[in-house]
C-alpha cells in the first residue's frame, strides 16, 4: 500500500509526540566506518570480469568540426575502438531538467568531449587518447571574451516602483558593482562509470545525485527505454551540482560497452572534470541600495551579467535571495547573459545564492558603514513583513534570532572599526553576513519494511552524496517505528528502488525524510489497528507497542513483515508561503598589513532550518558551507585562457579550494524551528545554506580589520595592499 501527501495542508508535528529519541540526536553516520576504512565502494572501484578501459577524448579547438582517424591508434597495443558520434556529445551536461546542448555535431568549446577510445587496459586506452589524430576544421568567430560578446541575451525579471527615484530620493544609497569568477564544484570524487549490458538492459555504477532523472537522461542520450537502464550509486564522493546530470563519461562507457559486448569503465580525470562536466558562471553584479534616514531601504537594484553557451537554458539565479531577504518597495533586478564558445555553466554548489549573497551582504555592509548603524541592527531593521515582491507570507524565519544569538555566541561587542585593532603586522576584524537558501519540496517515494523481530528496512533511489542520508533516513524510520537506530537498514542508490527526490537543491533531506515518515505512519496506522487503539493514541518505543490500554511486543502483534511505501508530493503550501532558510555567518580574520594576506581566525553559523533531523550531519553540512564561503572570499577562480577559452587552472593544485589550515574553527548552533508548511517533518533544507552569505561574512571581516573594502571576488593579497 502507499501512503500519499500532497502538501496542501499543515501537517501535525508528529515527530515531537514520538518518545523513541532518534531524531535530531547527533548520531554518527552508520555507513562512516565503511567509508573511513575503505570498504564503501564509489564507482571507479568496482570491476567486472573481462572489463575494458574507456578514456574521454577531448576537443583541442574551440569552434569547428572534426573528424577521428582510427587508422592513426588501430595497431596500438590493447586498442579495441574508438566511437565519435551525437551520442557522446549529448551528454555534455547542462541542467538538471533541460535536454543538454552541443548541437550537430560540431564542437562549440575547447575541452568538449568528442570521442570514447577503449583498451584492454587503462594505461593503453590513455595512451591511445592522446595518440589518437584527429583532424579538425576551426570555424572562425567564436568568442570566449564575456566583455565583448556579441550575443547578450538580456532580461528584468523584476521592475517594481522606482528604484532611479528611490535612489534619487535616498538619505543613504550605495551603488556598487561585485565581481566573481567562474567556480568549479570540484567533488572529492571525479565522475565514473562502469557500463554492463545483458541484452537490451544496461546496468551503470555510476556517480550521481538524482538516480531518477539520470535515468531518464541516460535512456534518452542512448535512443533507449528507461525501463531497461539500471543505475546503482550507493555511495557518492560530492556532487557539488556537478552530478545532478549524467556527465559523458556514462555514455562513453555505455556506448564502447555496448559495441564490445563487454563492460567498460571509465573514469574521468581530474582535468576532465574540470574542462567538460560543468562551471559556475562568472559574475557581474551591480548592488544598488537606497536606504532612509533610519537605515530602512526603500530600494534595492540588483543586476548581474553572467555568461553560457549559445544555447543552453540555465541561468545562474544571482538573485534567489535578494528577492525576499529584505524589503524596499522599489525595486529592480536585470540579467544580462553573454554567449560564449566556453563550457557549460551549470548548477554549483547553491546556484543563485553562493554568489548573489557575496554582493548582497557585501553592499548590506557596506550600507551599514554608510548610515553608522550596526550590521546586525540594520538587518534586522530590514526584515521584511511580506514577501516584498509577491506579497506572500513568510512560513518559518527566525533569522533576527540567528543574527542575534550567533552576536552573542560570536562576541560580536567586541568588534571595533577598522584598524582599531592590531596585534603586531596583522589588523583584525569581525564580519558578519546573513544566510537565506529558499526551501523546496520535490516528489520522493521511499518503501518502509518493518519485520516482526523489530527491525526495519528503509529502501529508495535516493543518494547520500555526503550528506548523512543514511543517518537521517534511518533516525526517522527509527523514531516512527519506536526502534532503536541500530535496528533499521537504509539501503539507497538503485534505481529498482521506489523513486526519490534525489539530492540537489538542498531538499533532498526534507523531501526523501517525509516519503520515509509517510511509510513508516502507515505501518503506525496497521499496528494501531492490531492493538485495537487510535492511530494517535499509539506509541512505539524500542519495539514495544502501547496504546488503548494494551502494551504489545511487535513480535506478537504482527505475523509477517509490513511493508508500505510513503509518497511525497508537493501542494498548494509551496506556492502560498514564502518558504526559506535562514542563517547568520561571523568571521573574525586578520589581514597582513604588509603583504595584504588573510587568514580566517575563526567563524560562527547561527542556523535555522525547522526542524533539524541530526545535529551532526547537519553541522557537517554547515561546515562544509563556510569552507566553500571561505574558498569563494579568499580562494576559488576558474580562469579562461583569452585566446580560445579553455579552463587553465584545470586541477586542484591551480584552483585553489581551502585546505585545512585555511579553514580553522567553525562552531555551528542550531535554532529550534518547526516548519509547518514546508513538509509532514517540519524540517527545511540545510545542504547549501551554510554556503550563503558565507564569504560575504569573510569580506565584511577583512573591510572591518583594515579597512580595504574587496568588491571583486576572491580576495587575493593583491586586491588588498595597494591599498594599505
Ligand atoms: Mo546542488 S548545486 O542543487 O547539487
Amino acid at each position: 500500500m502507499t501512503e500519499q501527501l500532497k502538501m496542501d495542508e499543515v501537517q501535525p508535528r508528529l515527530l515531537d509526540e514520538t518518545g523513541q529519541g532518534a531524531i535530531t540526536r547527533p548520531m554518527d553516520r552508520p555507513e562512516g566506518a565503511l567509508k573511513v576504512s575503505g570498504r564503501a565502494t564509489y564507482a571507479a572501484e568496482y570491476k567486472a570480469a573481462n572489463m575494458a578501459y574507456g578514456v574521454m577524448v577531448r576537443a583541442a579547438i574551440t569552434r569547428g568540426s572534426y573528424t577521428v582517424d582510427e587508422a592513426s591508434v588501430k595497431d596500438m597495443e590493447g586498442f579495441l575502438g574508438v566511437w565519435t558520434d551525437h551520442m557522446i556529445r549529448n551528454s555534455a551536461q547542462g541542467t538538471m531538467n533541460t535536454n543538454p546542448v552541443q548541437p550537430g555535431l560540431n564542437i562549440q568549446y575547447f575541452g568538449q568531449p568528442i570521442a570514447v577510445v577503449a583498451a584492454e587496459t587503462f594505461e593503453q586506452a590513455r595512451h591511445i587518447a592522446h595518440a589518437l589524430r584527429i583532424d579538425y576544421t576551426s570555424e572562425e568567430g567564436f568568442e570566449v571574451d564575456p566583455e565583448t560578446a556579441s550575443q547578450v541575451d538580456e532580461s528584468v525579471p523584476v521592475d517594481q516602483g522606482d528604484l532611479d527615484r528611490a535612489m534619487a530620493d535616498a538619505a543613504f544609497t550605495v551603488d556598487a558593482t561585485y565581481t566573481t569568477k567562474p567556480h568549479n564544484s570540484a567533488p572529492m570524487e571525479p565522475h565514473a562509470s562502469l557500463a554492463e549490458w545483458d541484452g537490451e538492459r544496461l546496468t551503470l555504477h555510476g556517480s550521481y545525485q538524482m538516480l531518477k532523472y539520470n535515468r531518464n537522461e541516460l535512456a534518452d542520450s542512448l535512443g533507449m527505454d528507461a525501463a531497461n537502464v539500471r543505475i546503482l550509486s550507493p555511495y557518492v564522493g560530492g556532487g557539488f551540482g556537478s552530478k545532478l546530470g549524467i556527465a559523458p563519461e556514462a555514455i562513453g562507457a555505455a556506448v564502447a560497452a555496448k559495441a564490445l559486448k563487454r563492460p567498460v569503465r571509465c573514469v574521468l580525470a581530474r582535468q576532465q572534470v574540470f574542462q567538460m562536466v560543468v562551471r559556475r558562471t562568472e559574475t557581474r553584479q551591480r548592488l544598488r541600495l537606497a536606504a532612509d534616514a533610519d537605515g530602512r531601504l526603500t530600494g534595492v537594484g540588483h543586476d548581474n551579467w553572467q555568461s553560457n553557451l549559445p544555447d543552453e537554458q540555465f541561468a545562474e539565479p544571482v538573485t534567489a535571495a535578494t528577492h525576499f531577504l529584505y524589503g524596499g518597495e522599489n525595486r529592480r533586478n536585470a540579467q544580462s547573459v553573454a554567449r560564449l564558445n566556453r563550457m557549460a555553466s551549470g548548477s554549483v554548489r547553491a546556484p543563485g545564492e553562493a554568489v548573489g549573497m557575496l554582493a548582497l551582504e557585501n553592499a548590506m555592509d557596506e550600507l551599514a558603514e554608510a548610515t553608522g548603524i550596526d550590521p546586525i541592527e540594520l538587518r534586522i531593521r530590514n526584515i521584511p513583513e511580506i514577501h516584498p515582491e509577491s506579497g506572500k507570507q513568510y512560513s518559518s524565519r527566525s533569522l533576527a534570532q540567528c543574527l542575534k544569538e550567533g552576536a552573542e555566541a560570536f562576541g560580536w561587542q567586541d568588534r571595533q572599526a577598522p584598524k582599531a585593532r592590531r596585534e603586531g603586522e596583522w589588523f583584525v576584524g569581525m564580519g558578519v553576513a546573513s544566510a537565506a537558501r529558499t526551501n523546496i519540496l520535490m516528489e520522493s517515494k521511499a518503501r518502509v519494511t518493518l519485520n516482526p523481530d523489530g527491525t526495519a528496512l528503509v529502501e529508495t533511489d535516493m543518494t547520500d552524496i555526503g550528506t548523512g542520508t543514511y543517518a537521517i533516513l534511518c533516525q526517522i524510520a527509527a523514531e516512527m517505528l519506536g526502534l532503536d537506530p541500530s535496528k533499521v537498514t537504509v539501503m539507497l542508490g538503485d534505481t529498482d528502488l521506489p523513486p526519490a527526490s534525489g539530492s540537489g537543491g538542498s531538499w533532498g533531506a526534507a523531501s526523501s525524510g517525509s516519503s520515509v515518515f509517510l511509510g513508516a505512519k502507515a505501518i503506525r496506522a496497521r499496528l494501531a489497528e492490531r492493538l485495537g487503539c487510535a492511530p494517535e493514541a499509539l506509541r512505539l518505543q524500542d519495539g514495544v507497542a502501547t496504546g488503548g490500554n494494551n502494551r504489545r511486543p511487535l513480535a506478537e502483534l504482527m505475523d509477517g513483515p509490513l511493508v508500505e511505501e510513503g509518497h511525497i508530493q508537493p501542494g498548494s503550501k509551496s506556492d502560498e508561503m514564502a518558504q526559506a532558510s535562514y542563517g547568520a555567518h561571523f568571521a573574525e580574520v586578520a589581514v597582513n598589513s604588509v603583504t595584504g594576506e588573510v587568514r580566517v581566525r575563526r567563524t560562527l553559523s547561527c542556523m535555522a532550518a525547522g526542524r533539524i533531523l541530526n545535529e551532526k550531519t547537519a553541522a557537517s553540512q554547515v561546515h562544509g558551507g563556510m569552507v566553500w564561503g571561505i574558498g569563494s572570499a579568499l580562494h576559488e577562480g576558474v580562469e579562461h585562457d583569452h585566446r580560445t577559452g579553455h579552463v587553465v587552472n584545470d586541477d586542484l593544485a591551480e584552483y585553489h579550494i581551502p585546505v585545512h589550515l585555511d579553514a580553522p574553527r567553525h562552531d555551528v548552533l542550531f535554532i529550534e524551528e518547526r516548519d509547518d508548511h514546508a513538509n509532514p517533518v517540519q524540517a527545511k533544507g540545510i545542504g547549501e545554506l551554510g554556503i550563503s552569505g558565507a564569504g560575504a561574512a569573510v569580506t565584511n571581516a577583512i573591510y572591518n580589520a583594515c579597512g580595504v573594502r574587496v568588491r571583486d571576488y576572491p580576495a587575493t593579497p593583491d586586491k588588498i595592499f595597494p591599498h594599505l
